[in-house]
């Protein structure tokens, strides 16, 4: 949660990846094993309730705004904020997020950041709200991007989540078939905080 000019923003985090916490393989694309129609439409639906989408250049370019959705995209060829024909641009080296939201969301409410990798990494440092991951037990992309750079290194997704703060709910099968299942994380209220 982000307070920027007395509006309130809270960020939920969407990725599918593999049983090994992969989002995309080894060329850098999402494999269609990755790709399920349950997953998608509750995807969009999460973004059409967001008051803008926070995703990495690569993912913008590979995927047309055809919903005309309030996009925010990170490349460090900007030189701060800046808006252009197809969407706001940021670059977090050269501008804070408070700073990023306040011109490409004044209203504040849900950030959506469908990633890819580096933009998971700055919001799992930042602290996310709520987490959805939809996990495809089935499959497995050894040599590909995860969800977070630290999985390489050895700690699942849900071990990083899990480390930042958050807790899950139970297990939801989106399709039992394809062994699809969603576990949203979120974060732990203050003993203090009213629920
Ligand atoms: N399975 C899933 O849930 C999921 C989620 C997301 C993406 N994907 C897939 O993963 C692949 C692309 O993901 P990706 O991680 O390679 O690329 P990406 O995040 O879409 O784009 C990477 C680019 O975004 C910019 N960027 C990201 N973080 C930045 C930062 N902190 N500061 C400045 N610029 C930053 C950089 O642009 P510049 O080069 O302009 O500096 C970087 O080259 C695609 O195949 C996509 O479909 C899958």
């Amino acid at each position: 949660m982000l307070e920027v000019n007395g509006r309130r923003y809270a960020f939920h985090g969407h990725a599918i990846v593999s049983a090994d916490d992969r989002i995309a393989d080894a060329t850098g694309e999402t494999p269609a094993s990755l790709r399920h129609e349950a997953d998608w439409l509750r995807f969009q639906a999460a973004l059409d309730a967001s008051v803008v989408t926070i995703l990495g250049r690569l993912g913008h370019e590979a995927n047309p705004n055809r919903k005309g959705r309030n996009r925010l995209v990170l490349s460090s060829a900007i030189s701060g904020v800046e808006r252009r024909a197809d969407a706001w641009w940021w670059n977090p080296a050269a501008a804070p997020l408070a700073d990023a939201l306040a011109v490409a969301a004044p209203e504040g409410g849900i950030v959506a950041v469908p990633g890819g990798m580096r933009v998971f990494d700055l919001f799992l440092a930042a602290g996310y709200d709520e987490f959805h991951l939809t996990r495809a037990a089935h499959v497995l992309i050894p040599d590909g991007t995860p969800v977070f750079a630290a999985v390489r290194d050895g700690p699942t997704a849900d071990a990083l989540l899990a480390a930042s703060g958050l807790r899950p709910d139970a297990q939801v099968m989106l399709d039992p078939a394809a062994q699809l299942s969603l576990t949203v994380w979120r974060r732990e209220k203050p003993a203090t905080e009213p629920a």
